[in-house]
């Protein structure tokens, strides 16, 4: 691995909790959930963390494509094990671990959106994917990928107008390895409070996060049509709560459009 991340995540240390000693770093590979799914089926441990220099096939949620040039973003998939009750909130944490981990690096100022991504200044900053899983033998697993936009390069021209990237934003370059660590000892940490079967300081911390999405107008399309209201919160399972003419609607997945 390049001295680039070897050092600050040894400078982390004991902060990396379940992903000490566990992070491989690879040139090129097509996706690294793909990588770290295959070596979960095959009994990898909890905390194994796939890292990747660029990836040829990276993929965003609802089969889109995540743009993951040499370079110009980190490209990350862990491998974990949640407890029964951790795992619906899983992605809350995470976004909340990103934001974290973000602004202790570089100092950035990020927030979230429901279900799971990072914003700042209005424009998409990292986004979070994952997979469930399971192996021939032992407990089934989530792969956890997220993908963080570094270099303005990260971004393709077709979403260059939503998306931005954390030089782009700070106007100055940032320590990537650094950025890889503490954003991994903030989602240790807070994954850490979710398998104690400690919810609330998650919830708390995404809601604060959220606060200036929160009480916006969204839409969605739900059988057929679609449907509009105000997002109001996120209930104690990580689902979005909309109001609505008709009543409070619960959104457990898909696609919410902020208007
Ligand atoms: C999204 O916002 O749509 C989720 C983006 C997730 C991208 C990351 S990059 C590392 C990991 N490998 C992938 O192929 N996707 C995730």
């Amino acid at each position: 691995m390049p001295a680039e991340f070897a050092e600050p995540l040894a400078r982390v240390g004991a902060r990396l909790g379940l992903f000490a000693g566990r992070v491989t770093w690879h040139v090129d590979v097509a996706s690294t959930n793909d990588v770290a799914s295959r070596q979960a089926e095959h009994g990898a441990p909890e905390g194994t963390v796939v890292l990747a220099n660029a990836q040829s096939a990276g993929r965003g949620r609802l089969g889109r494509e995540w743009a993951s040039p040499p370079e110009a973003g980190l490209y990350v998939s862990a491998i974990l094990r949640p407890v029964v009750g951790a795992a619906a909130l899983l992605t809350i944490a995470a976004g909340v671990a990103l934001a974290e981990g973000i602004a202790a690096a570089t100092g950035l100022r990020a927030v979230v959106k429901w279900p799971n991504d990072i914003y700042t200044g209005g424009r998409k900053l990292a986004g979070i994917l994952a997979e469930a899983g399971v192996a021939s033998a032992g407990p089934p697993h989530v792969v956890l990928g997220f993908g963080i936009n570094i270099l303005p390069a990260a971004l393709p021209p077709s979403i260059a107008a939503r998306a931005t990237s954390i030089e782009g934003e700070l106007g100055r370059p940032v320590d990537r390895g650094l950025l890889l660590a503490e954003c991994l000892a903030a989602l240790a940490a807070r994954y850490g409070e979710l398998q104690a079967g400690s919810r609330v300081p998650v919830l708390e911390a995404w809601r604060e996060r959220a606060a200036g999405m929160l009480g916006r107008q969204v839409e969605w399309d739900a059988g057929g049509s679609v449907r509009r209201g105000v997002a109001d919160n996120i209930d104690d399972a990580g689902a979005l709560l909309v109001r609505t003419p008709a009543g409070l609607e619960r959104i457990i997945s898909g696609e919410v459009r902020w208007l």
